[in-house]
C-alpha cells in the first residue's frame, strides 16, 4: 500500500510509522557514540549498560526482576526477537496458536520451522479473545501461544482477566507464551498495560518482546529486545548468535543514556491518545463506523455505509481516488477473512491527519 500511495501521491496512513522526527537528544547521543568510535560489534546479547537500564525499567514498571546477564537480549527490532523466539522452540509438528487478525510475521516464522499455525479468530467489533475457543484447540501438540497487546491491527488490548484466564488455561501444561508488547506505552483512557511480566507464573514460561522503534519514533532503526527466564533465553541466544550475532552498537549506547530519563515513555500514552482523539474527531462526521482504539497507533474503521466492495478493493479505491492510503484488515488473516474494515495509522503530524481527513471528506461528500 505504501508503494501504491507514492504512485498516486496519496497521504500514507497505511504502514505503521511516524511522519515526525525522533528526539534531537537521541540523535545527538547516537552521533556522539559514533564519533567516539563505538562502531564495532557489540557483545552478542547486547551492550551490558543498556541491558541494565532495561532490567531497571521492567522492575519499576512491572515489578519483576530480570537478570541483564542471562535474561535480556537486544535484537534487530521486535521482528527479529519474534522470529528468534519461534526458531528457538518450534519444531516440526508443533502447534502454535495465533490470534487473527495478526501481525504478519508470526505465521511465516512458525511455518518455516515446520510448525503448524492454529488460527483462532478474535471476535469483532471489539476483537476480544474467546477463551473457550482457545480451550478447544489446545492439545498435547500445542507448543506456543502468541499474544499481542496493544494489538496491531485492531487497537484492542488484553485485560487482567485475559491474562489470568491464559494463566489458568496453561498452568498444567508445558505450553510456552510469546508476548508481543511492542506497543506497551501506547495505551489510552487510563488503561494499564497488562504485560505478562506482571504475572509471575506466565512470565516464567514467556518470551516477551519490545521495540525501541515504536517507543522512540524511529522504526527504521530496528532495535528491540527480548526478555525470558534464563533457561529459555539460553535457547534464544543459540539462534540469535548465528542469525545476527549482535545488533547496532552506537544505538545501544545512546539508548542506555536516554533511558535514564523515563519521562519520554511516561508521556507516550497521552501523546498518542491526543492523536487518536484528534483523528477520531476529524472523521466523526464521515460515514465510517469506528470502535475507538484502546492502544497502538492504529484505528480500524468499517465502511458499510459507503461501499459494498471488499476491503482490498475499498483500500485501493481510497488510495487511488481519495488520495489516502489505508490497509485492508483482511491482509492480517491467513485466509483473507474480510470483515470489511480498513486500518488507519494515526502516528502522524496534526497537519497530515487534517489533510487526510479533508481528502476523505471531499471524496465522500
Ligand atoms: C504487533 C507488532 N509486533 C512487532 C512489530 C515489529 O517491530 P519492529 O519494527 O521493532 O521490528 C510490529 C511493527 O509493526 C508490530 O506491529
Amino acid at each position: 500500500m505504501s508503494a501504491l500511495a507514492s504512485e498516486h501521491g496519496a497521504i500514507n496512513l497505511s504502514q505503521g510509522f511516524p511522519d515526525f522526527l525522533c528526539s534531537e537528544a537521541l540523535v545527538e547521543r547516537v552521533s556522539h557514540y559514533m564519533k567516539l568510535g563505538m562502531n564495532q560489534y557489540a557483545p552478542m546479547p547486547g551492550v551490558l549498560r543498556l541491558r541494565e537500564r532495561i532490567a531497571e525499567k521492567v522492575e519499576r514498571l512491572y515489578g519483576c526482576r530480570y537478570d541483564p546477564e542471562t535474561e535480556i537480549t537486544l535484537t534487530a527490532g521486535g521482528t527479529q526477537a519474534l522470529y528468534t523466539a519461534i526458531a528457538a522452540i518450534v519444531q516440526e509438528g508443533d502447534e502454535v496458536i495465533i490470534f487473527e487478525p495478526a501481525y504478519d510475521s508470526y505465521a511465516p516464522a512458525v511455518e518455516v520451522h515446520r510448525g503448524i499455525p492454529v488460527f483462532v479468530a478474535l471476535t469483532p467489533p471489539a476483537f476480544r479473545i474467546d477463551w473457550d475457543l482457545v480451550r478447544k484447540v489446545i492439545n498435547r501438540r500445542t507448543r506456543l501461544i502468541i499474544i499481542n497487546s496493544p494489538h496491531n491491527p485492531t487497537g484492542a488490548t488484553l485485560s487482567a482477566d485475559d491474562l489470568k484466564e491464559l494463566q489458568r488455561l496453561i498452568s498444567t501444561t508445558d505450553i510456552l507464551v510469546l508476548s508481543d508488547e511492542v506497543y506497551e506505552h501506547i495505551i489510552f483512557d487510563g488503561r494499564r498495560h497488562e504485560s505478562v511480566l506482571r504475572y509471575p507464573d506466565l512470565a516464567s514460561r514467556s518470551f516477551v518482546v519490545f521495540s525501541f522503534g515504536k517507543t522512540y519514533h524511529n522504526t527504521g532503526w530496528k532495535l528491540g529486545y527480548c526478555l525470558a527466564p534464563s533457561s529459555l533465553m539460553a535457547e534464544f541466544r543459540k539462534v540469535h548468535q548465528f542469525l545476527v550475532f549482535s545488533v547496532n552498537t552506537p544505538l545501544q549506547y545512546a539508548f542506555a543514556d536516554i533511558m535514564e530519563d523515563s519521562s519520554h515513555y511516561e508521556q507516550l500514552p497521552s501523546f498518542y491518545e491526543e492523536k487518536r482523539n484528534m483523528f477520531l474527531n476529524l472523521i466523526k462526521d464521515l460515514p465510517f463506523t469506528v470502535w475507538p482504539a484502546e492502544g497502538s497507533y492504529f484505528q480500524c474503521a468499517g465502511y458499510e455505509h459507503i461501499s459494498e466492495a471488499g476491503d482490498r478493493d475499498f483500500a485501493m479505491q481510497l488510495t487511488r481516488e481519495a488520495g489516502v492510503a489505508v490497509i485492508p484488515v483482511s491482509a492480517f488473516y491467513h485466509d483473507g477473512t474480510d470483515h470489511r474494515l480498513i486500518r488507519f495509522c494515526f502516528a502522524k503530524q496534526p497537519q497530515t491527519l487534517e489533510q487526510a481527513a479533508e481528502r476523505l471528506r471531499r471524496y465522500l461528500s
